[in-house]
């Protein structure tokens, strides 16, 4: 088997009619850690969106291909199946779900689709009370709604407790740094580090170069107006750091 993961051409995307996306290009290969960056509203974020099925958006052009396949015939719920995994920039809030019950409904999933044995609540804990460490976070947590009156860095540690259950081979995430403080930052990222393996990969979507002193890439991606529009090595995020996005519209005018 190729190891690309993922490759991306030419996609275009639109939301309520507005084309957002126009023309992405990418590809990653197994063993890689990715990270997009770029301004408020560059479509960072429906990007992901788009990867992992979201119903809001719609594809207009260009092709997704996932370990071989056209991505953009599967059901979100079989992308996840098949093992992307979108953590969220603004974890959702369900009362009345217990964090346990959630966490054990979509391990399961992935657990049958991979012919695999579903587990019931005891062996489960098992399973997430080791995962727990990965995160250090409190099992008190499992025991609430999900993500219900949880802090914004508890919300974050959640997601990376999520992915540490589901062993994704694409795991997105999308400003996992927001709201972190130092300690907070360095757990999840140390949490992204130990999941990193050979046959996986994990695409970043930050602000901030910080992250990346944390979760070291190997390609660093621009977007800019729906588009890639520079990609280098982790350099690049040094680089915008100082220089900010202004050279982008320059050279976005040079080519008109
Ligand atoms: N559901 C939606 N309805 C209307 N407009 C949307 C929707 N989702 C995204 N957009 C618009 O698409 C553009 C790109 O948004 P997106 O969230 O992808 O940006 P981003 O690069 O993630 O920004 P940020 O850095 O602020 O998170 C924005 O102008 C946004 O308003
Ligand atoms: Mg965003």
């Amino acid at each position: 088997m190729s190891d690309v993961i993922l490759s991306v051409r030419n996609l275009t995307a639109n939301v309520d009619g507005n084309p957002i996306l126009k023309g992405v290009n990418l590809e990653i290969k197994a063993g890689e850690v990715h990270a997009i960056m770029g301004r408020n509203g560059s479509g960072k974020s429906t990007f992901s969106k788009v990867i992992s099925g979201h119903p809001d958006y719609e594809v207009t052009g260009g092709e997704i291909i996932y370990q071989g396949e056209n991505l953009l015939e599967k059901e979100p719920d079989e992308r996840a199946k098949k093992g992307i995994f979108l953590a969220f920039q603004y974890p959702l809030e369900i009362p009345g779900v217990s964090n346990l019950d959630f966490l054990r409904v979509a391990y399961n999933a992935r657990r049958k689709y991979l012919g695999l044995e579903e587990l019931d609540t005891f062996d489960f804990e098992e399973i997430v009370e080791e995962k727990l460490d990965i995160v250090q976070m409190n099992p008190s947590f499992l025991g609430r709604s999900l993500n219900e009156g949880f802090s914004g860095g508890e919300k974050k540690r959640n997601e990376i407790l999520q992915m540490a259950l589901l062993e994704p081979t694409l795991g997105i995430l999308d400003e996992i740094d927001s709201g972190l403080d130092i300690d907070a930052l360095k757990i999840v990222a140390n949490g992204v580090n130990q999941l990193a393996t050979p046959d996986n990969a994990f695409l970043v979507i930050t602000h901030y170069q910080r992250l990346l002193n944390y979760i070291t890439p190997d390609f660093v991606h621009v977007m800019y107006d729906g588009r890639i529009v520079i990609s280098g090595g982790k350099e690049l995020a040094h680089e915008l750091e100082n220089k900010g996005y202004d050279f982008l519209d320059e050279q976005a005018l040079a080519e008109v």
